[in-house]
């Protein structure tokens, strides 16, 4: 689908549609899609504003929620399958690339944003905040604050930031990320790295804190190992204190070697998966795609991932992903949503045809066969 250069997409107006759970979007006056191009027409509008509107009516595109709701553990909350990662924006993407990825994510139904005070530290001329900024200045030109679930995090070092999460460094970060951001609160809030170091008893109290004082609603762990995770929640209990909601890890289809190491990020291993399942809780997974190692070239599938069993599931990927005429990449998002519970992938993209690719994949809905032998598959 290709709009017009002159106009803004996200100025469209929103209107949920009674009756039904897909939202209708309407775009009026900013937006002007071709007519050829527009699958689903609502209603053809004048637009004032649009200069090469003037020649004839502008389309009025109704476009069909892709990005649907699913429970966040047992928070009661519902956010969207798929979350909106940011390492690449105010780095790799530039803040008006940002916004126009972070628009098409947002027309496609999704509301789920992922940052970390952080992002992105490592990207040339960058230290670190700069995603959330970007993503703060979106939130503020769009107006769309209440319609977003936000979520960053705090623990890992840069700049001159230490690694960590004693009680100072929570409540410091948080302030930093809140400011950034330009919110009140924040809706989950990640402890980014497990911190041995530190009594799981100091870092809870912290989080406890921020929520009593409205800054955060939940708070969420990442690279954190089950038998952690299992006893933070008893500390938790022990003391009153509010408690993880849900798991970031690094996940994809393939299985890392065992003994595989990535450096201070943690891949979920079966203890974990076992864990998630056993509590019904949510699992949000890092690098769903290997940096999109399974359809490209140019992208080599990581070392940790090269053995005879990531042979087996890599033809197996690829032989449903024939049979369904659909890539590597949505047949991954489509299995990591059919597992029990559904397991949440974040976006990582810098360019539209990337994003509208990886949306595409939560069309997809796999046949119990398909599902079995991906499941299965193994050397
Ligand atoms: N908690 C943690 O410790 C942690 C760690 C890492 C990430 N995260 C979060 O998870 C998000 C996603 O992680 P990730 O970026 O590593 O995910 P990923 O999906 O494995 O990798 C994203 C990259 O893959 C390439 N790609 C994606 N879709 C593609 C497609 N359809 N075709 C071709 N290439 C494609 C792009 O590379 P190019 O841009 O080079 O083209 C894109 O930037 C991050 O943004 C961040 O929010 C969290």
């Amino acid at each position: 689908m290709r709009t017009h250069g002159c106009c803004r997409r996200s100025d469209g107006l929103r209107m949920a549609e009674s009756g039904h759970r897909s939202r209708a979007l309407f775009l009026l006056r900013k937006v002007c899609y071709t007519v050829a191009e527009a699958p689903r027409m609502a209603r053809f509008l004048q637009c004032e504003n649009c200069p090469a509107a003037q020649a004839g009516p502008i389309l009025i595109m109704r476009t069909v929620t892709v990005v649907k709701t699913i429970p966040l553990s047992q928070t009661g909350v519902e956010v969207s399958a798929l979350a909106m990662g940011s390492t690449n924006f105010g780095s790799k993407c530039s803040e008006a690339q940002s916004f126009a990825l972070l628009d098409q994510y947002f027309e496609a139904g999704g509301t789920f944003l992922d940052t970390a005070n952080n992002y992105s530290h490592w990207a040339p001329g960058c230290q670190g905040g700069e995603a959330e900024m970007v993503i703060g200045h979106w939130l503020q030109k769009r107006s769309n604050r209440a319609q977003i679930f936000l979520a960053t995090k705090a623990g890992f070092d840069s700049g001159d930031v230490d690694r960590g999460l004693r009680a100072e460094q929570i409540e410091g970060e948080c302030e930093k990320s809140l400011r950034r951001l330009g919110v009140e609160t924040i809706d989950l809030y990640y402890a980014h790295k497990d911190d041995p170091t530190t009594p799981l008893e100091e870092t809870l109290t912290a989080f406890d804190r921020l929520v009593k004082a409205g800054k955060v609603r939940f708070v969420g762990a990442s690279n954190y190992l089950a038998w952690r995770l299992a006893e933070a929640k008893a500390v938790s209990d022990a003391h009153s204190l509010v408690s993880y909601c849900c798991i970031q890890q690094r996940f994809t289809y393939l299985r890392p070697k065992p003994g595989a190491s990535f450096g201070p990020q943690l891949a979920a291993n079966d203890d974990l998966l076992q864990y998630v399942q056993a509590k019904d809780m949510t699992m949000l997974a890092y690098t769903p795609l290997l940096h999109g190692a399974y359809t490209r070239q140019d992208r080599e599938l990581p070392e940790q991932y090269q053995n005879e069993d990531g042979s087996v599931r890599l033809r197996t990927l690829q032989a449903v992903a024939n049979e369904l005429g659909a890539t590597a990449n949505q047949v991954v998002y489509a299995w990591m949503l059919q597992q029990t519970p559904a397991i949440l992938p974040i976006l990582g993209v810098s360019t539209s045809e990337q994003l509208t690719e990886n949306l595409a994949g939560l069309e997809i809905t796999l046949r119990a066969d398909q599902l079995q032998r991906l499941n299965e598959a193994s050397a």
